[in-house]
């Protein structure tokens, strides 16, 4: 009888730590920082099915003010980290994604010679949609989230100090750049 009890108790206390490591593991799990900008991640991503045109959400900073600072040759540097997909010279090749220059306020899924994915080119709208420097801002800070089912395989661009610096250096590689956004 009293090894039942012994048993009972023992099977209560392993429960009781077994609740309790779950509780503490997913404690961990909870309380584990979050990403500093996941809030903006999602804002960006679901800013353009707002109606396009909708404001940036309150969080973020406007383009055109961080365009205001951009230092091109920061951003120069950064698109190393875009160099092994993307080529950014005047002629120059589609490699595993397509060429950029002039890809500021270029139509979207546009480039002659390069095959899209289908979800770029619902992105596109067929075509009437552009790289917009908003476009370009919240593609680059995850491409997956924005485009959902896009081939670009690159997480994308937390910092927004340093989009605006590779932004500023794509909008530099055109043949006649685009005004920067004022507002
Ligand atoms: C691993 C390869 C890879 C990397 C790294 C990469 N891209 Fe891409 N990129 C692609 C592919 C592939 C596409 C075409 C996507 C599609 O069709 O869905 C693309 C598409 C794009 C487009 C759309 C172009 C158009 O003509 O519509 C832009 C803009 C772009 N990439 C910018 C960048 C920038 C800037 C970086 C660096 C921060 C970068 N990409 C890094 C592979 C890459």
């Amino acid at each position: 009888m009293s090894s039942y009890v012994n048993m009972g108790a023992g099977a209560l206390l392993g429960t009781i730590f077994v609740l309790m490591s779950v509780s503490i593991a997913s404690e961990g799990l909870f309380h584990s920082p979050a990403p500093e900008k996941e809030g903006y991640v999602i804002a960006a991503a679901e800013a353009p099915a707002a109606g396009g045109g909708a404001a940036a959400p309150a969080a973020e900073k406007p383009i055109a003010e961080l365009l205001a600072k951009a230092d091109v040759k920061a951003g120069e540097t950064i698109f190393k980290k875009c160099a092994a997909c993307h080529n950014a010279e005047k002629g120059g090749p589609n490699k595993v994604g397509p060429n950029l220059w002039g890809v500021v306020d270029r139509p979207i899924a546009s480039h002659e010679g390069f095959a899209y994915s289908a979800s770029m080119k619902d992105f596109s709208k067929g075509g009437s949609e552009h790289w917009t420097f908003e476009n370009l801002n919240h593609f680059l800070t995850a491409p997956k989230k924005l485009v959902t089912g896009t081939a670009m395989g690159f997480a994308g661009l937390p910092k927004e100090e340093d989009r605006a610096n590779l932004i500023a250096y794509l909008h530099n590689q055109a043949d006649s750049p685009v005004p920067l956004p004022t507002n």
